[in-house]
């Protein structure tokens, strides 16, 4: 233990930061990257001191830092990391502008606890920075009125400095079936804000936002990145003061009025989570995947191939069309059968019955039962879908509990979205309805998954209360049933967070089955998440998002990537296509524990053919998958790396054709392509590469790599 007076050194996994807590201000982060080794008290002082910038001209007196809390009475004249007042007593200066002293830090080698108080102001800040094992830093932000009256908060941000030679900045946006595109630019003067207000982190969400040196790549440059873990509206916000001091920083977004800190009260933020790597993105994702893996409370068992009937049938739901469909999963290997909307009352069409979550009778008059017993007796779990904190005006329970639509304001009746509305899960009774109708569900059936929707945006109205009541709900739900999985939903990926993955075993990234839009919602999400993690379903031939039609090859290597599955109606596909189904599906179970363990490698080509893999435990094995997003624009296509394995080993490298080969250009492949496999040391396949064949479009090739010596 290190206490108040020390400079601070964290260590874990090959990163560092160090923390500067010396005197009375607030701490800076004089470094964090690269592992500085084991440096003692002398030699973190001569760190700490080596560090104070200059005094510039036309400046405050004393050197101006980008602090835990930057703040303007420090001198700081970016964006405040505190921000709020006190609204019954308007004249109280020193609470809208804080200037808070450090009380004491404390540390035990992984979490610095930095106290700060600002008696005139009535606050108290704790900061607290933990380096987990994985090198993954979360820093969180606790805000105590000290004061008589009510503090308003209006900004509460995690900071941390970024180091001049960050230049680039990367982050992700998207749309609905088109979640998590990336954009990059130069880092310039001013601030880089990305806010979203959706009540969920929406498809356009910052995801991750990741500064780097210039160039940086999947494989290569110096990257520093921030995940704000909250399924709420989030500002994350990267900013370059002219002086050239940068910052990035996370925190909640709210409107005026929204979180209000009573005397004596706590607000505390949520997680922003950071990693550094010089490694490039790789490197970052390997930091996120071994936290995540790590979580407490994770399914660690092989997950279930899954079907889910969404696609197969929409809201046409018959039991004996459905028994069909669990006899043709079953037949192909489907280990989980997941009933999606349209099973409960009323519910013939998105337009009506949700918030009524009992089993329709019309069309189940003997419930679930006959469908769940079928689907079991196949040897299958059974999952269901749901969309607890929202409601349609068209229902039960709408008509007779007006008052549990969440508004910001009494008779003000929030836009319709979907025809439906958000159910104020912060109102007691509403959450009571909820909460037993689903335990009523899990009681009466052997429910061992819920597929966990959201299908609209909280706008017009505080989001806050609702985040943390869906919390809290699937806390009592899991508590309750243990072996209960929830797969975080939200019109596809509009809520995939690293907060719901500590409720929550799979996130639904996209609802995009088309396998290239899909290469590429995986391959961003897969920043972050590890695939496991990230479900991933064959569709149509013709994607019913898209209209675009693929080979089965594409569709197959695509979803073998991830939490696999099955999202059409096979009792109508071809037995061709079936019998690749069928072998997909045991190659997806002899190849789970790689995908659960391995470490996720994306080579650094140009965009019309990207080549990503999951090298296996000590490199064991691997497998890849090269995908070609275009036509060549070369006769003779760059030679394929293949990154990730060990040097000095040789592999195997075998080409596996999970439905008709790949569509080749030409009439004369390269010799190692024609017969299929070869053999090499594995840094000639990261440096000197195969050639390809020029391929066509639009096609998916299977690699599969085996250690062959050194074992
Ligand atoms: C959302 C989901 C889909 C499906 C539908 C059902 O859009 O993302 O996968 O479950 O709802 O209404």
């Amino acid at each position: 233990m290190t206490s108040s007076g020390d400079v601070h050194h964290l260590r874990a996994a090959g990163s560092s930061l160090v923390l500067d807590a010396r005197g009375t201000g607030v701490p800076v982060v004089v470094h964090w990257g690269a592992d500085l080794g084991g440096l003692d008290r002398h030699a973190l002082e001569a760190l700490a001191d080596s560090q104070v910038p200059a005094v510039t001209a036309s400046s405050p007196d004393v050197p101006v830092r980008a602090t835990l809390l930057p703040l303007a009475a420090d001198g700081w004249p970016g964006l405040p990391g505190l921000a709020g007042w006190r609204p019954t007593a308007p004249d109280d200066g020193a609470a809208r502008r804080p200037a808070p002293r450090q009380v004491r830090t404390t540390s035990d080698g992984g979490t610095v606890a930095v106290l700060l108080a600002d008696p005139a102001a009535g606050l108290e800040v704790a900061v607290r920075l933990t380096l987990h094992a994985q090198g993954v830093l979360e820093g969180t932000t606790t805000v105590t009125n000290r004061g008589t009256t009510p503090y308003a908060l209006d900004r509460v941000v995690s900071t941390l400095p970024l180091p001049t030679r960050a230049t680039e900045v990367l982050d992700l946006s998207g749309r609905w079936a088109g979640e998590r595109r990336p954009q990059r630019a130069p880092l310039r003067d001013g601030l880089w804000e990305r806010g979203t207000r959706h009540g969920r982190p929406g498809h356009d969400a910052p995801f991750a936002t990741v500064a780097g040196t210039p160039g940086f790549g999947f494989r290569s440059g110096e990257v520093w990145g921030v995940h704000h873990a909250w399924s709420g509206d989030t500002s994350v916000r990267v900013e370059r003061l002219a002086s050239g001091h940068a910052v990035v920083g996370a925190g909640e977004m709210w409107g005026p009025g929204d979180v209000v800190v009573g005397p004596g009260e706590t607000y505390t933020s949520p997680r922003t989570l950071a990693g550094w790597s010089a490694a490039g993105l790789d490197g970052l994702s390997e930091r996120f995947h071994a936290w995540v893996r790590a979580r407490p409370g994770r399914a660690t068992r092989p997950r279930p191939v899954t079907l889910n009937t969404w696609e197969a049938v929409y809201f046409e739901h018959d039991l004996d069309r459905l028994r069909a469909l669990a006899d043709a999963a079953a037949r192909v290997g489907v280990e989980r059968f997941v009933l999606d909307d349209g099973w409960f009352r009323g519910r013939r069409d998105d337009r009506r019955g949700l918030g009524d979550w009992t089993v329709d009778e019309a069309v189940w008059p003997d419930g679930l039962h006959p469908l769940v017993q079928h689907v079991t007796g196949l040897g299958m779990e059974f999952g269901l879908w749901v969309e607890p904190e929202m409601v349609n005006a068209d229902s039960d329970v709408a008509r007779r509990h007006p008052e549990w639509v969440l508004r910001a304001t009494p008779g003000r009746e929030p836009l319709p979205w979907r025809y439906q509305q958000a159910l104020d899960l912060a109102h007691p009774d509403a959450y009571a309805h909820v909460r037993d109708a689903v335990v009523a569900l899990l009681d009466e059936y052997p429910i061992t998954y819920l597929k966990w929707d959201q299908n609209r945006d909280v706008l017009d109205a505080p989001s806050r209360g609702q985040v943390l009541a869906t919390r809290r709900l699937m806390d009592e739900l899991r508590e309750r049933f243990p072996a209960l999985e929830i797969e975080s939903c939200s019109s596809g990926g509009g809520k995939v967070d690293l907060d719901v993955l500590d409720r929550t075993d799979r996130v639904w990234a996209s609802d995009t089955n088309d396998a290239l839009e899909r290469q590429a919602v995986q391959r961003w999400t897969g920043l972050l998440v590890p695939p496991e993690l990230v479900g991933s379903h064959v569709g149509d031939a013709r994607s019913h998002t898209t209209g675009r039609t693929h080979d089965l090859s594409l569709r197959l290597v695509t979803a073998l990537f991830g939490h696999s599955g099955i999202e059409a109606d096979l009792t109508r596909t071809a037995p061709e296509d079936l019998e690749a189904v069928t072998r997909w599906v045991r190659l997806v179970k002899e190849l789970r524990p790689l995908v659960a363990a391995g470490t996720t490698v994306r080579a650094d080509t140009a965009d019309e053919c990207w080549v990503h893999g999951l090298v296996g435990p000590g490199a064991q094995e691997a497998v890849y998958a090269l995908v070609t997003r275009a036509a060549s624009s070369a006769a003779v296509p760059p030679a394929l790396l293949l990154p990730g394995l060990d040097p000095q080993d040789t592999y195997r490298v075998e080409r596996v054709d999970l439905a008709t080969p790949p569509l080749v250009v030409g009439d004369a492949p390269p010799p190692w392509w024609a017969s299929g496999a070869v053999e090499l040391p594995g840094a000639a396949l990261a440096e000197v590469g195969l050639p390809l064949p020029p391929l066509a479009p639009e096609q998916g090739v299977l690699l599969r790599v085996t250690r062959s010596s050194g074992a």
